[in-house]
């Protein structure tokens, strides 16, 4: 269960007549949105595709001992986000997944392919476009190191694409080369892609999907506060707050925060507009960035994102230490908010599949939302285009 105080830390800084006039305009905010192309991610997933995914995962359980997924952006940030926020930090016994295609890194591909040498993997690359840099560099180093190893027949075995349905050189390898594929559809968009193959197949390795796409569809429930929250954070902006900083307490929680920015700073960033997206981990951040979002200049405000119950009891001095950990951060937010930084609250009564794929889909409507009130199209990335644009003609030179 979500619970949400978007009123605390936050009132003094918003009057009630500028949330009321953008609270009269929802319905219209709500019915753009269902007019935008690119909302794929709010339809139901098919239930067939969701067997294809599960019996993928546990074909590659039984055939292999590793799985590399290789993709960057919004074709991997979602699944690692879960991934690390559900793994043990010291006794982590899931199925083995690497996540490799983020980097150019000759040190980090070099030590990768030594260290598959000896491991019977698999590989699930995936790009929507089929073109990114990044993805296709590590795809092509890792295939080649299985053409070296393994008969073509082999290969086939061990590699799954995760692609557009009709578009790109996957899409045309994956037809050509007789691999197992999945589709991204037309209609999402890298940072929306999470309700599909390009999440759901490395997560059902390790998960109950079930209860993630659960979770995820739940998020619906949640339209009318998505569009306050989206609301807030426009009027907090246009009063100067251009930063927003999610801030967790736990460590794992990192990659999501990681996941929030993309989310958030491609869907935003345009035509010199958008909150630009930070985050700090508590409590470790407070003893640097802490100074800054304290005393520092007035352009940020935060976002809180807190899980009351733990599944570990860790006794402290007769009080376990995730209350003490709760306590700290009802302290920070009173901290912070007397340091003239509006402090918004969104709490887990505990880090499930289910309330994590609440939050995944209650921040893509909120991220949806707040680009239709910032004017601009949410779900494309020209400034991305741009850069990619670049390398390829210094490449090509
Ligand atoms: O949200 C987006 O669309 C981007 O971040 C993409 O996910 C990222 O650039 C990777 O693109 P692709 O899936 O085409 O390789």
């Amino acid at each position: 269960m979500l619970k949400f105080d978007f009123k605390t830390y936050v009132d003094s800084f918003i009057s009630k007549e500028e949330l009321r006039k953008y609270s009269e305009e929802k319905e219209n905010y709500i019915k753009k949105l269902s007019n935008c192309e690119m909302t794929g991610w709010t339809n139901p997933i098919d239930k067939e595709l969701i067997a294809d995914i599960k019996s993928t995962a546990n074909y590659i359980k039984k055939n292999f001992n590793c799985l590399v997924v290789i993709g960057i952006g919004g074709s991997f940030l979602g699944s690692y986000a879960f991934e690390k926020m559900f793994q043990s930090y010291f006794n982590d016994k899931n199925f083995e997944i690497i996540y490799a295609g983020t980097t150019l890194s000759s040190k980090y591909l070099d030590e990768l392919v030594n260290y598959l040498k000896n491991k019977n993997y698999c590989i699930n690359v995936i790009s929507k476009s089929g073109t990114t840099l990044e993805t296709t560099i590590t795809y092509k180093i890792l295939k080649d190191v299985l053409k070296r190893k393994y008969s073509e027949e082999e290969q086939t075995k061990r590699i799954i694409i995760t692609t557009d349905k009709t578009n790109g050189a996957l899409r045309e390898e994956a037809t050509n080369m007789n691999y197992k594929s999945f589709e991204i559809p037309n209609d999402i968009g890298g940072r929306y892609s999470f309700i599909t193959p390009a999440h759901l197949l490395p997560l059902a390795i390790n998960y109950d999907i079930d209860r993630i796409i659960d979770g995820y569809y739940d998020g619906k429930k949640l339209i009318d506060i998505a569009y306050e929250y989206a609301s807030i954070r426009n009027i907090l902006y246009r009063k100067g707050k251009l930063i927003e900083n999610f801030c967790v307490y736990e460590e794992n929680m990192t990659y999501f925060t990681e996941w929030l920015k993309q989310l958030f700073g491609e869907t935003e960033g345009k035509n010199g507009l958008g909150i630009y997206p930070t985050s700090t981990v508590h409590t470790r951040d407070l003893h640097s960035l802490g100074q800054f979002i304290q005393d520092g200049t007035k352009i940020i405000f935060e976002t809180f994102i807190k899980v009351t119950n733990s599944d570990n009891f860790i006794d402290y001095n007769g009080t376990n230490l995730n209350i003490i950990n709760n306590l700290v951060e009802d302290s920070v937010m009173r901290a912070h908010f007397s340091g003239n930084v509006p402090c918004l609250e969104i709490e887990m009564d505990e880090l499930s599949l289910e309330n994590v794929g609440t939050l995944i889909y209650f921040f893509q409507l909120t991220a949806a939302f707040s680009g239709l009130l910032f004017g601009i199209n949410p779900f494309n990335q020209p400034g991305v285009e741009i850069y990619k644009k670049e390398v390829r003609l210094s490449l090509n030179k």
